[in-house]
């Protein structure tokens, strides 16, 4: 569960002006709910999950997390509650390391447990979780992720993100980086673990009809504003083309290029 209530984030400009992001901004996620923040460029919707995560910091509200509050805690004080997937598949994991090292250090085994061999019985649990990802790299834990393609590193980074079951999955255009085959795979496995570990997650994405089929909720961000909120019938009988026409209606034509929305 997420709470978050009258957050702002700005970013100083030098001379005392402010750029300010995110205005007063709530919102409330429910846990094992699946939410779409859909908007355009610079709506602020990776500063909302860089908020959530303890990447930036509040100027002021509160943001709790299964009640929580984790306003004032560092980003790595809330890794334990936090899963992430960014949008560049070579942000997750650690190139230099093992595909089994990356997983081990992603479960909570720690990084003072990294120098010495992973026990046989945890390399086993993990080779089934990897076949999982239906990529092969069952068969080359003990590889380099560097060696990985973007997508299968990609996948792996999903697996990492969900093998300790956070309280909170943040996911932020991570299939746009991947070619459509790829994005789909991955997107499919995100769909399958958020199911099976019954996560609360959120999922940025510039794909209307990804947005649709995904999530219980769209949530429509504009200039650091959530500027429209859909789920139950509302959300079930909305299209690509009512996403579009909605953001229009809200913001008026001047804003509203398709492109803004869909990129
Ligand atoms: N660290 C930062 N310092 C200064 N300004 C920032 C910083 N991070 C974000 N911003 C600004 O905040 C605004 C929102 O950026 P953000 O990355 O959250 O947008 P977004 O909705 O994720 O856009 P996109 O769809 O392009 O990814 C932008 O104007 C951006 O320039
Ligand atoms: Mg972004």
């Amino acid at each position: 569960m997420i709470e978050i209530e009258s957050a702002r984030v700005s970013f100083s400009l030098g001379a005392g002006e402010e750029h300010v992001v995110l205005k007063n901004l709530s919102l409330s996620v429910k846990e094992g709910q699946t939410v779409s923040i859909i908007g355009s460029n610079g709506a602020g919707k990776s500063t909302l999950l860089n908020a959530i995560a303890g990447t930036v910091p509040l100027r002021a509200g509160i943001i709790c997390i299964d009640g929580v509050d984790c306003t004032r805690q560092a980003e790595w004080e809330r890794a334990r509650y936090v899963g992430r997937v960014r949008q560049n598949p070579l942000a997750g994991t650690a190139g230099a390391m093992t595909i089994l090292d990356n997983l081990a250090l992603a479960s909570r085994k720690g990084p003072r447990r990294l120098k010495i061999a992973t026990p046989p019985v945890i390399a086993r649990r993990m080779a089934e979780e990897v076949a999982q990802l239906g990529m092969g790299l069952e068969s080359r834990l003990h590889e380099n992720v560097s060696r990985l393609s973007g997508g299968q590193r990609q996948a792996l980074t999903l697996l990492m993100a969900v093998i300790s079951k956070p309280a909170v999955l943040l996911l932020d255009e991570h299939t746009a980086a991947l070619d459509p085959a790829n994005a789909e795979k991955v997107s499919a496995l995100t769909k399958r673990f958020i199911q099976e570990f019954g996560l609360t997650a959120l999922i940025v994405t510039h794909d209307m009809s990804r947005a649709l089929s995904e999530a219980d909720r769209i949530v429509m961000m504009h200039d650091g504003e959530i500027i429209a909120d859909l789920s139950g019938e509302e959300k079930t009988s909305m299209t690509v083309a009512g996403l579009v026409d909605l953001f229009r209606k809200a913001r008026g034509r001047d804003y509203a290029e398709d492109r803004d929305l869909l990129r």
